[in-house]
């Protein structure tokens, strides 16, 4: 996966998110144990959780989790305190639940959907046909030629049953297929991907319609990077209306995915990412940005994930914020996930030699700038500016 252009996201909306009624007083939003205590010279939603006042506008704050969220109490506060739509970053992925043919472990799937009920959240599936993290007993048979296209999109059907039922009205939203379009100008749907390769073009629509047949209440979606917001052509966009444009034809899609991992390397064009969410809206569908980061360059001496230049620490939270307005001035769409809170739990050290600093919360759980610039994007969305006509 190339993820070093940049994704992603948008907004001048913030005007739009920031007009509104409501005085000061109204702000009396609940306080959360993970919030810091305010001063006395405060604004009143400074303890507000990011859940709270996602839900005054009818909105969802997720992040994604992994078990040792669920058990660790200081992850586990953080997680239930300020998010209430949970992605499992790898629970549900094919290679965990059948790890070997035949023999499932459904245990990470199943807690994470059982602390979601617990704590009044709903879940994102995450991710039923892409060509990453499928298990070793598939990949090594499909090499050694022991299954036609046929047969291939049979165990995708019985996996996508199989995985679905389980859950079956448990699932808010699905991520059904995952990364197909090429990073090329013009993008379009990857030849070289390997289920286009095994199983043939016709995997996806297929994908759509078993999901659709397998859980008729979930919301289906399809989910990549870089397809809002890219700065340059914006082709993996117009590749992204394409493939959404064919399956409302041919089979079922209820929303898009983008998923916002950014690079503060990287130019990126914020009203465009605003207009390309309303453009999917345009077209009926439902958007969330379901993988939010925004990574830089790091000291690698210190354990605290210092970037090496300080205006990135200026960089880093601005655009969290204007990724937020872009999702928040759009009613098409309905939720915005990081990937992971916390800078010591990110994927992204392991995967970006020398960039760190993700997240939202540092690598000791306190809540950085990022997170901040989240709650008073939400803050105003929810309530507006104090009101001085009067
Ligand atoms: O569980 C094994 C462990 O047993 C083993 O000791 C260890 C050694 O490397 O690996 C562990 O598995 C790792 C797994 O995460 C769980 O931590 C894999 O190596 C590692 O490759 C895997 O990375 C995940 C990555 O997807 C795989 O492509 C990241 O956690 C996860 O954040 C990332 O998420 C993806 C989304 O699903 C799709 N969009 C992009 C996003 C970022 O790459």
């Amino acid at each position: 996966m190339d993820m070093r252009r940049r994704s992603v996201l948008a907004a001048g909306a913030a005007g739009a998110a920031a007009v509104l009624t409501g005085g000061a007083k109204a702000m009396a939003a609940t306080q959360t144990a993970t919030a810091p205590a305010a001063s006395s010279g405060d604004v009143p939603w400074a303890n507000a959780s990011l859940r709270d006042l996602a839900s005054k506008i009818g909105f969802r704050i997720g992040t994604a989790l992994d078990p040792a969220d669920l058990t660790t109490p200081a992850l586990s506060a953080i997680a239930s305190g300020q998010f209430n739509v949970y992605t499992p970053e790898n629970e549900m992925k094919w290679e965990v639940v059948e790890p070997t043919q035949g023999n499932f472990d459904w245990t990470g799937a199943d807690n994470l959907v059982n602390y979601a009920r617990a704590h009044k959240a709903k879940v994102r599936g995450h991710t039923l046909c892409w060509h990453n993290q499928l298990p070793g007993w598939l990949t090594t048979a499909v090499a050694n030629g022991a299954y036609t296209k046929t047969q291939l999109l049979d165990l995708l059907q019985q996996h996508i049953f199989t995985e679905m039922g389980r859950y079956r009205g448990k699932i808010w939203q699905w991520d059904v297929c995952n990364e197909f379009l090429t990073d090329s100008n013009p993008s379009g749907v990857n030849q070289n991907d390997w289920w286009i390769v095994n199983a043939g073009a016709e995997v996806i629509p297929l994908a759509f319609k078993w999901a659709r047949q397998a859980d008729p209440d979930a919301l289906l979606f399809y989910n990549d990077y870089n397809i809002g917001g890219e700065d340059g052509s914006n082709a993996k966009f117009n590749a992204a209306v394409a493939l959404a444009e064919s399956l409302q034809q041919n089979s079922h899609i209820d929303g898009i995915g983008i998923q916002g991992h950014l690079d503060t390397q990287y130019g990126w064009d914020a009203q465009r990412l605003r207009r390309d969410i309303e453009a999917f809206g345009n077209m009926g569908l439902k958007v969330a940005i379901t993988e939010a980061d925004v990574r830089t360059f790091i000291e690698t001496t210190d354990a605290a994930q210092t970037p090496t230049n300080g205006l990135e620490e200026l960089a880093q939270p601005f655009e969290y914020s204007e990724l937020l307005k872009a999702a928040l001035a759009v009613p098409a769409c309905i939720s915005f996930t990081v990937w992971g809170f916390g800078d010591s739990e990110s994927w992204v050290p392991g995967f970006f030699k020398g960039e760190g600093y993700a997240d939202i919360y540092d690598v000791n759980l306190n809540p950085k700038a990022a997170y901040y610039a989240m709650q008073s994007d939400l803050a105003f969305a929810a309530y507006g500016a104090p009101d001085r006509n009067s």
